[in-house]
Protein backbone atom coordinates (compact mmCIF):
# COMPACT_ATOMS: atom_id res chain seq x y z
CA UNK A 1 0.00 0.00 0.00
CA UNK A 2 1.10 3.61 -0.71
CA UNK A 3 -0.57 4.50 2.68
CA UNK A 4 2.20 6.10 4.71
CA UNK A 5 2.49 5.71 8.50
CA UNK A 6 0.56 7.76 11.11
CA UNK A 7 2.45 7.02 14.09
CA UNK A 8 1.59 10.30 15.89
CA UNK A 9 -2.13 8.69 16.31
CA UNK A 10 -0.88 5.70 17.74
CA UNK A 11 -1.42 5.71 21.79
CA UNK A 12 1.29 4.53 23.99
CA UNK A 13 -0.55 3.51 27.00
CA UNK A 14 -3.61 2.13 25.35
CA UNK A 15 -3.10 -1.13 23.50
CA UNK A 16 -2.85 -1.02 18.97
CA UNK A 17 -1.34 -3.96 17.22
CA UNK A 18 2.12 -3.15 15.49
CA UNK A 19 0.11 -3.75 12.34
CA UNK A 20 -3.16 -4.54 11.10
CA UNK A 21 -6.62 -4.70 11.62
CA UNK A 22 -7.93 -5.40 15.42
CA UNK A 23 -11.58 -5.19 17.18
CA UNK A 24 -13.35 -6.53 19.90
CA UNK A 25 -10.70 -7.51 22.88
CA UNK A 26 -10.86 -11.03 23.38
CA UNK A 27 -10.42 -13.89 26.66
CA UNK A 28 -9.52 -11.13 29.08
CA UNK A 29 -7.44 -12.92 31.55
CA UNK A 30 -5.08 -11.97 34.73
CA UNK A 31 -2.84 -15.44 35.36
CA UNK A 32 0.41 -15.83 36.80
CA UNK A 33 1.17 -11.83 37.06
CA UNK A 34 -0.24 -10.98 33.55
CA UNK A 35 -3.26 -9.31 32.46
CA UNK A 36 -4.04 -10.92 29.02
CA UNK A 37 -5.38 -9.64 26.19
CA UNK A 38 -6.57 -11.26 23.11
CA UNK A 39 -8.29 -9.49 20.24
CA UNK A 40 -9.91 -9.98 16.91
CA UNK A 41 -7.00 -9.41 14.35
CA UNK A 42 -6.46 -9.80 11.18
CA UNK A 43 -3.19 -11.23 10.98
CA UNK A 44 -2.66 -10.21 7.32
CA UNK A 45 -4.43 -7.25 6.54
CA UNK A 46 -5.03 -3.37 7.68
CA UNK A 47 -9.27 -4.31 7.00
CA UNK A 48 -11.79 -6.70 8.78
CA UNK A 49 -11.11 -10.10 7.74
CA UNK A 50 -9.22 -14.04 8.15
CA UNK A 51 -10.49 -13.17 11.78
CA UNK A 52 -8.09 -14.72 14.35
CA UNK A 53 -7.05 -13.98 17.61
CA UNK A 54 -4.20 -12.14 18.56
CA UNK A 55 -2.61 -11.39 21.83
CA UNK A 56 -0.45 -9.34 24.32
CA UNK A 57 0.13 -9.16 27.87
CA UNK A 58 0.69 -6.51 30.19
CA UNK A 59 2.09 -6.50 33.86
CA UNK A 60 0.29 -3.12 34.69
CA UNK A 61 -2.34 -2.93 32.49
CA UNK A 62 -0.28 0.41 31.00
CA UNK A 63 2.93 -1.36 28.79
CA UNK A 64 1.71 -4.27 26.83
CA UNK A 65 3.79 -6.83 24.68
CA UNK A 66 2.40 -7.42 21.50
CA UNK A 67 3.28 -11.51 21.11
CA UNK A 68 2.65 -13.63 18.13
CA UNK A 69 -0.92 -14.76 17.01
CA UNK A 70 -2.99 -16.88 19.60
CA UNK A 71 -5.71 -18.97 17.66
CA UNK A 72 -5.16 -19.07 13.82
CA UNK A 73 -8.50 -19.22 11.56
CA UNK A 74 -8.99 -21.88 9.56
CA UNK A 75 -12.14 -22.93 7.59
CA UNK A 76 -13.63 -21.11 10.53
CA UNK A 77 -13.27 -17.85 11.59
CA UNK A 78 -11.91 -17.19 15.55
CA UNK A 79 -14.83 -14.55 16.24
CA UNK A 80 -14.79 -13.47 19.85
CA UNK A 81 -15.22 -15.03 23.20
CA UNK A 82 -13.76 -15.75 26.47
CA UNK A 83 -10.63 -17.29 28.32
CA UNK A 84 -10.72 -18.91 31.66
CA UNK A 85 -8.67 -20.81 33.76
CA UNK A 86 -9.46 -24.96 34.41
CA UNK A 87 -7.94 -25.21 38.20
CA UNK A 88 -9.28 -28.59 39.05
CA UNK A 89 -8.83 -29.68 34.87
CA UNK A 90 -12.48 -30.51 34.83
CA UNK A 91 -12.34 -30.66 31.08
CA UNK A 92 -9.80 -33.03 31.18
CA UNK A 93 -7.93 -31.81 28.58
CA UNK A 94 -4.38 -31.43 27.77
CA UNK A 95 -1.58 -32.07 30.01
CA UNK A 96 -2.63 -32.43 33.90
CA UNK A 97 0.50 -31.94 35.68
CA UNK A 98 0.76 -28.29 34.25
CA UNK A 99 -2.16 -25.50 33.77
CA UNK A 100 -4.82 -25.38 31.67
CA UNK A 101 -5.72 -22.52 29.94
CA UNK A 102 -9.35 -22.77 27.98
CA UNK A 103 -10.23 -20.88 25.89
CA UNK A 104 -14.23 -20.37 24.22
CA UNK A 105 -15.10 -18.64 21.24
CA UNK A 106 -17.69 -18.31 18.30
CA UNK A 107 -16.14 -20.48 15.17
CA UNK A 108 -18.13 -18.29 12.68
CA UNK A 109 -18.78 -20.29 9.12
CA UNK A 110 -19.52 -17.05 6.93
CA UNK A 111 -22.67 -17.10 5.87
CA UNK A 112 -23.73 -20.78 7.39
CA UNK A 113 -23.74 -20.61 10.72
CA UNK A 114 -21.82 -19.65 14.37
CA UNK A 115 -21.71 -22.26 16.96
CA UNK A 116 -19.34 -22.01 20.28
CA UNK A 117 -15.80 -23.49 20.25
CA UNK A 118 -13.17 -24.67 22.30
CA UNK A 119 -9.27 -24.34 22.23
CA UNK A 120 -6.89 -24.87 25.21
CA UNK A 121 -3.48 -24.10 26.38
CA UNK A 122 -0.86 -25.76 28.59
CA UNK A 123 1.64 -22.96 28.17
CA UNK A 124 -0.04 -19.60 29.24
CA UNK A 125 -1.89 -18.73 26.48
CA UNK A 126 0.93 -18.63 23.85
CA UNK A 127 -0.14 -21.53 22.18
CA UNK A 128 -3.17 -23.13 21.40
CA UNK A 129 -5.11 -26.53 20.73
CA UNK A 130 -8.15 -26.35 18.83
CA UNK A 131 -10.45 -29.32 20.59
CA UNK A 132 -11.54 -32.52 18.39
CA UNK A 133 -14.61 -32.68 19.06
CA UNK A 134 -15.50 -29.00 18.67
CA UNK A 135 -18.72 -27.76 18.50
CA UNK A 136 -19.49 -27.59 21.97
CA UNK A 137 -22.63 -25.44 21.66
CA UNK A 138 -24.36 -25.41 18.76
CA UNK A 139 -27.94 -24.52 18.08
CA UNK A 140 -28.03 -24.40 14.29
CA UNK A 141 -27.94 -20.42 14.06
CA UNK A 142 -26.43 -18.21 11.35
CA UNK A 143 -26.45 -15.56 14.30
CA UNK A 144 -25.03 -16.98 17.92
CA UNK A 145 -21.75 -15.74 19.02
CA UNK A 146 -19.61 -14.16 21.91
CA UNK A 147 -19.44 -16.23 24.51
CA UNK A 148 -18.35 -15.09 27.95
CA UNK A 149 -17.88 -17.24 30.88
CA UNK A 150 -17.54 -16.72 34.61
CA UNK A 151 -17.43 -19.19 37.90
CA UNK A 152 -20.57 -18.76 39.59
CA UNK A 153 -19.30 -19.76 43.16
CA UNK A 154 -22.77 -20.78 44.98
CA UNK A 155 -23.91 -22.85 41.96
CA UNK A 156 -20.61 -24.49 41.96
CA UNK A 157 -20.94 -24.09 38.13
CA UNK A 158 -19.51 -22.20 34.92
CA UNK A 159 -22.15 -19.70 33.55
CA UNK A 160 -21.85 -18.74 29.76
CA UNK A 161 -23.51 -15.69 28.57
CA UNK A 162 -24.29 -15.47 25.11
CA UNK A 163 -26.11 -13.75 22.39
CA UNK A 164 -28.51 -14.43 19.62
CA UNK A 165 -27.83 -10.90 18.20
CA UNK A 166 -31.00 -10.57 15.92
CA UNK A 167 -33.35 -11.59 18.80
CA UNK A 168 -32.03 -9.23 21.42
CA UNK A 169 -31.51 -11.59 23.63
CA UNK A 170 -28.62 -13.18 26.16
CA UNK A 171 -28.71 -17.04 26.63
CA UNK A 172 -27.04 -18.69 29.56
CA UNK A 173 -25.73 -21.66 29.87
CA UNK A 174 -24.56 -24.02 32.95
CA UNK A 175 -21.45 -26.42 32.76
CA UNK A 176 -19.11 -28.41 35.19
CA UNK A 177 -16.64 -29.21 32.67
CA UNK A 178 -16.74 -26.53 30.04
CA UNK A 179 -17.43 -29.27 27.62
CA UNK A 180 -21.17 -29.90 28.28
CA UNK A 181 -23.33 -26.96 28.59
CA UNK A 182 -27.39 -26.92 29.61
CA UNK A 183 -29.35 -23.73 28.72
CA UNK A 184 -30.93 -22.33 31.63
CA UNK A 185 -32.56 -19.33 30.78
CA UNK A 186 -32.74 -16.50 28.20
CA UNK A 187 -33.06 -12.61 28.65
CA UNK A 188 -34.79 -10.71 26.28
CA UNK A 189 -36.84 -7.84 25.40
CA UNK A 190 -35.94 -5.53 27.59
CA UNK A 191 -33.36 -2.05 27.41
CA UNK A 192 -32.10 -1.00 23.81
CA UNK A 193 -34.26 -2.92 21.35
CA UNK A 194 -33.39 -1.71 18.09
CA UNK A 195 -29.91 -2.88 17.34
CA UNK A 196 -28.92 -6.23 17.23
CA UNK A 197 -26.73 -7.51 20.53
CA UNK A 198 -23.90 -8.83 20.57
CA UNK A 199 -20.76 -9.60 23.60
CA UNK A 200 -22.75 -9.82 26.37
CA UNK A 201 -21.38 -10.26 29.72
CA UNK A 202 -22.56 -11.13 33.25
CA UNK A 203 -20.54 -9.76 36.43
CA UNK A 204 -21.08 -9.38 40.26
CA UNK A 205 -20.04 -5.60 41.44
CA UNK A 206 -19.40 -4.38 44.55
CA UNK A 207 -21.67 -1.81 45.77
CA UNK A 208 -19.37 1.43 46.93
CA UNK A 209 -19.78 2.41 50.04
CA UNK A 210 -21.58 -0.68 51.49
CA UNK A 211 -19.70 -3.05 52.76
CA UNK A 212 -20.27 -6.60 51.15
CA UNK A 213 -23.12 -5.81 49.61
CA UNK A 214 -23.08 -6.31 45.58
CA UNK A 215 -25.36 -6.58 42.56
CA UNK A 216 -25.10 -8.74 39.33
CA UNK A 217 -25.10 -6.91 36.00
CA UNK A 218 -25.68 -7.85 32.78
CA UNK A 219 -23.93 -6.11 29.57
CA UNK A 220 -24.12 -6.14 26.12
CA UNK A 221 -23.26 -4.63 22.99
CA UNK A 222 -25.51 -2.99 20.31
CA UNK A 223 -24.47 -1.77 16.95
CA UNK A 224 -26.98 -1.48 13.53
CA UNK A 225 -28.21 1.21 11.61
CA UNK A 226 -27.26 4.33 13.07
CA UNK A 227 -31.05 4.61 15.11
CA UNK A 228 -29.23 6.72 17.74
CA UNK A 229 -27.04 5.12 20.30
CA UNK A 230 -24.36 3.22 19.41
CA UNK A 231 -22.42 1.46 21.90
CA UNK A 232 -23.06 -0.59 25.69
CA UNK A 233 -25.44 -0.77 27.77
CA UNK A 234 -26.53 -2.60 31.19
CA UNK A 235 -28.94 -4.20 33.32
CA UNK A 236 -28.42 -3.87 37.35
CA UNK A 237 -30.52 -6.90 39.11
CA UNK A 238 -29.74 -10.37 40.49
CA UNK A 239 -28.49 -13.37 39.17
CA UNK A 240 -29.44 -16.83 40.69
CA UNK A 241 -27.91 -19.61 39.26
CA UNK A 242 -30.29 -19.79 36.62
CA UNK A 243 -32.17 -16.33 35.75
CA UNK A 244 -31.16 -13.10 35.55
CA UNK A 245 -33.67 -10.21 36.97
CA UNK A 246 -33.11 -6.65 36.23
CA UNK A 247 -34.57 -4.69 38.75
CA UNK A 248 -34.66 -1.44 36.90
CA UNK A 249 -38.05 -1.28 36.63
CA UNK A 250 -37.94 2.26 35.05
CA UNK A 251 -37.84 2.82 31.88
CA UNK A 252 -34.53 4.57 31.67
CA UNK A 253 -31.79 2.59 29.74
CA UNK A 254 -28.93 2.33 31.09
CA UNK A 255 -25.92 3.15 28.80
CA UNK A 256 -21.90 2.47 29.61
CA UNK A 257 -20.43 5.11 28.00
CA UNK A 258 -22.03 8.38 25.66
CA UNK A 259 -18.80 8.39 23.24
CA UNK A 260 -18.96 6.89 20.15
CA UNK A 261 -15.84 4.66 20.59
CA UNK A 262 -16.37 1.97 23.88
CA UNK A 263 -17.59 -1.18 22.59
CA UNK A 264 -17.07 -4.91 22.76
CA UNK A 265 -15.92 -4.67 26.60
CA UNK A 266 -15.44 -8.03 28.43
CA UNK A 267 -14.52 -8.20 32.15
CA UNK A 268 -10.70 -9.69 33.12
CA UNK A 269 -11.65 -13.22 34.45
CA UNK A 270 -9.68 -14.24 37.61
CA UNK A 271 -9.12 -11.12 39.17
CA UNK A 272 -9.81 -10.14 42.70
CA UNK A 273 -13.86 -10.33 43.07
CA UNK A 274 -13.53 -6.62 44.38
CA UNK A 275 -11.30 -6.03 41.74
CA UNK A 276 -13.38 -6.15 38.36
CA UNK A 277 -11.84 -4.70 35.65
CA UNK A 278 -12.54 -4.17 31.75
CA UNK A 279 -11.19 -2.83 28.62
CA UNK A 280 -13.42 -2.52 25.23
CA UNK A 281 -12.36 -1.82 21.49
CA UNK A 282 -12.16 2.42 20.62
CA UNK A 283 -14.22 2.39 17.99
CA UNK A 284 -17.52 1.93 15.98
CA UNK A 285 -18.52 -0.02 14.10
CA UNK A 286 -20.26 2.84 12.02
CA UNK A 287 -16.85 4.29 10.89
CA UNK A 288 -14.11 1.43 11.59
CA UNK A 289 -13.46 0.95 8.08
CA UNK A 290 -12.87 4.41 7.79
CA UNK A 291 -10.25 4.78 10.19
CA UNK A 292 -7.14 6.57 8.78
CA UNK A 293 -4.24 4.52 10.37
CA UNK A 294 -1.61 2.83 9.08
CA UNK A 295 0.07 0.26 9.20
CA UNK A 296 -2.60 -0.98 12.30
CA UNK A 297 -6.28 -0.24 12.59
CA UNK A 298 -7.79 -0.53 15.63
CA UNK A 299 -6.74 0.67 19.39
CA UNK A 300 -8.07 -0.45 22.83
CA UNK A 301 -9.71 1.87 25.43
CA UNK A 302 -8.21 2.39 28.68
CA UNK A 303 -8.45 -0.35 31.35
CA UNK A 304 -11.35 0.74 34.03
CA UNK A 305 -11.92 -0.61 37.30
CA UNK A 306 -16.25 -1.31 37.95
CA UNK A 307 -18.50 -1.39 40.51
CA UNK A 308 -21.98 0.19 41.24
CA UNK A 309 -22.62 3.44 43.40
CA UNK A 310 -26.22 4.70 44.82
CA UNK A 311 -27.22 8.21 43.08
CA UNK A 312 -30.64 9.61 42.75
CA UNK A 313 -32.12 7.46 40.31
CA UNK A 314 -30.49 4.36 41.53
CA UNK A 315 -27.50 1.93 41.29
CA UNK A 316 -25.51 3.19 38.61
CA UNK A 317 -21.95 1.85 36.70
CA UNK A 318 -19.23 3.85 38.25
CA UNK A 319 -15.90 3.32 35.91
CA UNK A 320 -12.25 4.51 37.15
CA UNK A 321 -8.94 4.50 34.86
CA UNK A 322 -7.09 1.50 35.76
CA UNK A 323 -4.19 1.31 37.42
CA UNK A 324 -4.81 4.72 39.23
CA UNK A 325 -2.46 7.14 37.62
CA UNK A 326 -3.33 10.10 40.21
CA UNK A 327 -0.93 8.13 42.83
CA UNK A 328 1.48 9.29 40.57
CA UNK A 329 3.82 12.46 41.16
CA UNK A 330 1.81 15.37 39.38
CA UNK A 331 3.54 16.80 36.86
CA UNK A 332 1.64 20.20 36.89
CA UNK A 333 -1.04 21.18 40.22
CA UNK A 334 -2.42 24.71 40.65
CA UNK A 335 -4.89 25.56 43.09
CA UNK A 336 -7.78 28.19 43.55
CA UNK A 337 -7.62 29.88 40.40
CA UNK A 338 -10.35 31.63 38.87
CA UNK A 339 -11.25 31.95 35.20
CA UNK A 340 -13.76 33.85 32.96
CA UNK A 341 -11.57 34.07 29.37
CA UNK A 342 -9.47 30.79 27.93
CA UNK A 343 -6.40 30.26 29.98
CA UNK A 344 -3.72 28.72 28.76
CA UNK A 345 -1.97 25.78 30.52
CA UNK A 346 1.86 27.09 31.07
CA UNK A 347 3.38 24.06 32.23
CA UNK A 348 1.50 22.66 29.00
CA UNK A 349 4.38 22.91 26.04
CA UNK A 350 6.09 20.13 28.27
CA UNK A 351 3.19 17.85 27.60
CA UNK A 352 2.33 18.78 24.17
CA UNK A 353 2.47 15.08 22.38
CA UNK A 354 2.59 12.88 25.61
CA UNK A 355 0.24 11.14 27.18
CA UNK A 356 -1.24 12.46 30.25
CA UNK A 357 -4.63 12.19 32.64
CA UNK A 358 -5.94 16.04 33.90
CA UNK A 359 -8.09 16.08 36.71
CA UNK A 360 -10.78 19.26 37.55
CA UNK A 361 -11.76 19.87 40.93
CA UNK A 362 -14.80 22.62 40.60
CA UNK A 363 -15.66 24.74 43.34
CA UNK A 364 -18.11 26.49 41.55
CA UNK A 365 -19.56 28.47 38.12
CA UNK A 366 -22.01 30.58 36.75
CA UNK A 367 -20.77 30.34 33.18
CA UNK A 368 -23.04 28.91 30.26
CA UNK A 369 -20.37 26.41 28.96
CA UNK A 370 -16.14 25.66 30.95
CA UNK A 371 -14.18 22.80 30.10
CA UNK A 372 -10.88 22.18 28.13
CA UNK A 373 -9.55 23.36 24.61
CA UNK A 374 -6.98 21.67 23.10
CA UNK A 375 -6.18 24.20 19.73
CA UNK A 376 -3.30 23.07 17.64
CA UNK A 377 -0.51 25.25 17.16
CA UNK A 378 -0.29 24.64 13.45
CA UNK A 379 -3.49 25.65 12.38
CA UNK A 380 -5.78 27.22 15.21
CA UNK A 381 -8.70 26.48 13.53
CA UNK A 382 -8.29 22.66 14.85
CA UNK A 383 -9.48 22.24 18.08
CA UNK A 384 -11.15 19.44 20.34
CA UNK A 385 -13.21 20.46 23.30
CA UNK A 386 -14.07 18.62 26.55
CA UNK A 387 -16.69 20.42 28.40
CA UNK A 388 -19.78 20.80 30.08
CA UNK A 389 -22.82 22.63 29.14
CA UNK A 390 -24.73 24.43 32.45
CA UNK A 391 -28.19 25.34 30.63
CA UNK A 392 -28.20 21.82 28.93
CA UNK A 393 -26.78 20.10 31.99
CA UNK A 394 -24.42 17.53 29.80
CA UNK A 395 -21.31 16.72 29.43
CA UNK A 396 -19.96 16.48 26.05
CA UNK A 397 -16.60 15.87 23.53
CA UNK A 398 -16.54 17.92 20.18
CA UNK A 399 -14.64 16.60 17.48
CA UNK A 400 -16.44 18.30 14.90
CA UNK A 401 -13.37 20.74 14.17
CA UNK A 402 -10.76 17.98 15.87
CA UNK A 403 -8.98 17.43 12.23
CA UNK A 404 -9.92 14.36 10.20
CA UNK A 405 -14.05 13.83 10.36
CA UNK A 406 -15.03 10.17 9.48
CA UNK A 407 -18.11 8.69 8.33
CA UNK A 408 -21.30 8.75 8.71
CA UNK A 409 -21.95 9.88 12.11
CA UNK A 410 -18.15 10.84 13.30
CA UNK A 411 -18.91 14.88 13.74
CA UNK A 412 -21.31 14.98 15.66
CA UNK A 413 -21.49 15.60 19.60
CA UNK A 414 -20.83 12.94 22.05
CA UNK A 415 -23.17 13.98 24.56
CA UNK A 416 -23.64 12.77 28.41
CA UNK A 417 -26.48 13.74 30.54
CA UNK A 418 -25.44 15.35 34.34
CA UNK A 419 -25.90 12.66 36.75
CA UNK A 420 -27.75 14.74 40.03
CA UNK A 421 -26.24 14.72 43.06
CA UNK A 422 -22.18 14.24 42.12
CA UNK A 423 -19.55 16.81 42.43
CA UNK A 424 -18.07 17.98 39.29
CA UNK A 425 -14.70 16.13 39.32
CA UNK A 426 -13.63 15.51 35.66
CA UNK A 427 -10.84 13.60 34.63
CA UNK A 428 -9.74 13.40 31.06
CA UNK A 429 -7.27 11.02 29.78
CA UNK A 430 -5.26 11.80 26.41
CA UNK A 431 -3.57 9.20 24.46
CA UNK A 432 -2.64 11.14 20.82
CA UNK A 433 -5.88 10.03 18.94
CA UNK A 434 -7.77 8.94 22.49
CA UNK A 435 -9.76 11.02 24.75
CA UNK A 436 -11.55 9.09 27.50
CA UNK A 437 -13.92 11.48 29.70
CA UNK A 438 -14.67 10.16 33.54
CA UNK A 439 -16.74 12.44 35.22
CA UNK A 440 -18.78 13.04 38.71
CA UNK A 441 -17.12 10.04 40.37
CA UNK A 442 -17.01 8.01 37.11
CA UNK A 443 -20.75 7.65 36.58
CA UNK A 444 -20.43 9.84 33.44
CA UNK A 445 -18.35 8.01 30.54
CA UNK A 446 -17.53 9.70 27.14
CA UNK A 447 -14.75 7.94 24.74
CA UNK A 448 -13.97 9.46 21.48
CA UNK A 449 -11.15 9.43 18.94
CA UNK A 450 -10.47 12.11 16.99
CA UNK A 451 -7.29 12.65 14.32
CA UNK A 452 -6.11 16.04 14.44
CA UNK A 453 -3.14 16.86 11.72
CA UNK A 454 -0.71 17.20 14.10
CA UNK A 455 -0.56 16.68 17.93
CA UNK A 456 1.30 19.84 18.51
CA UNK A 457 -1.22 21.55 20.17
CA UNK A 458 -1.74 24.11 23.08
CA UNK A 459 -4.33 23.02 26.38
CA UNK A 460 -6.70 26.03 27.50
CA UNK A 461 -9.32 25.86 30.08
CA UNK A 462 -12.02 28.02 29.58
CA UNK A 463 -15.25 29.37 30.69
CA UNK A 464 -18.14 31.43 28.42
CA UNK A 465 -20.26 33.72 29.85
CA UNK A 466 -19.33 33.83 33.37
CA UNK A 467 -16.86 32.57 35.80
CA UNK A 468 -15.38 29.18 36.63
CA UNK A 469 -13.57 28.91 39.62
CA UNK A 470 -11.42 25.82 40.32
CA UNK A 471 -10.36 23.99 43.62
CA UNK A 472 -7.99 22.26 41.83
CA UNK A 473 -6.04 21.42 38.29
CA UNK A 474 -3.98 18.62 38.53
CA UNK A 475 -1.97 16.77 35.52
CA UNK A 476 0.31 13.44 35.73
CA UNK A 477 1.99 12.83 32.50
CA UNK A 478 1.62 9.00 32.04
CA UNK A 479 4.71 7.10 30.38
C1 LIG B 1 -18.49 -7.25 17.73
C2 LIG B 1 -18.43 -8.40 16.75
C3 LIG B 1 -18.75 -9.70 17.45
C4 LIG B 1 -18.04 -10.73 16.62
C5 LIG B 1 -16.81 -9.99 16.17
C6 LIG B 1 -16.33 -10.36 14.81
O1 LIG B 1 -17.72 -6.16 17.39
O2 LIG B 1 -19.32 -8.16 15.68
O3 LIG B 1 -20.11 -9.93 17.60
O4 LIG B 1 -17.75 -11.88 17.34
O5 LIG B 1 -17.13 -8.61 16.20
O6 LIG B 1 -15.09 -9.78 14.52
Amino acid sequence: SAQSPTEHWRPSIHFSPKKNWMNDPNGLIYFKGYYHLFFQHNPKGNDWGNMSWGHARSKDLWHWEELPVAIPHGEEFIFSGCVVWDKDHVSGLGDASKDLLVAIYTADYPNKKQEQHLAYSNDDGLTWKKYDQNPILDIQLLNFRDPNIIWHHSSKQFIMSVAKPLDRSVQFYGSKNLLKWDLLSEFSNQGELEMIWECPSLVELPIEGREKESKWVLFNSSQGVQKGFVGMQYFVGEFNGKTFINENTSDTKLFVDYGKDFYAAIPFYNTAPNEVMWLGWALSWQYAKEQPTFPWKGQMSSVRKLSLVDTHEGLRLKQDFQPDFSSLEPTFQAKDISISKPKFLNGMKMLQGKSYLIDLEIESTNADRWGLKWQSVDNPKEYTVVAFDENKKQWFIDRSHSGKILSPGFFKLDAAPWVEGKAKHVRVLVDHSMLELLAQEGTVAISSLRFPHSIRENLSVFSEKGKLDLKQITIWEVK
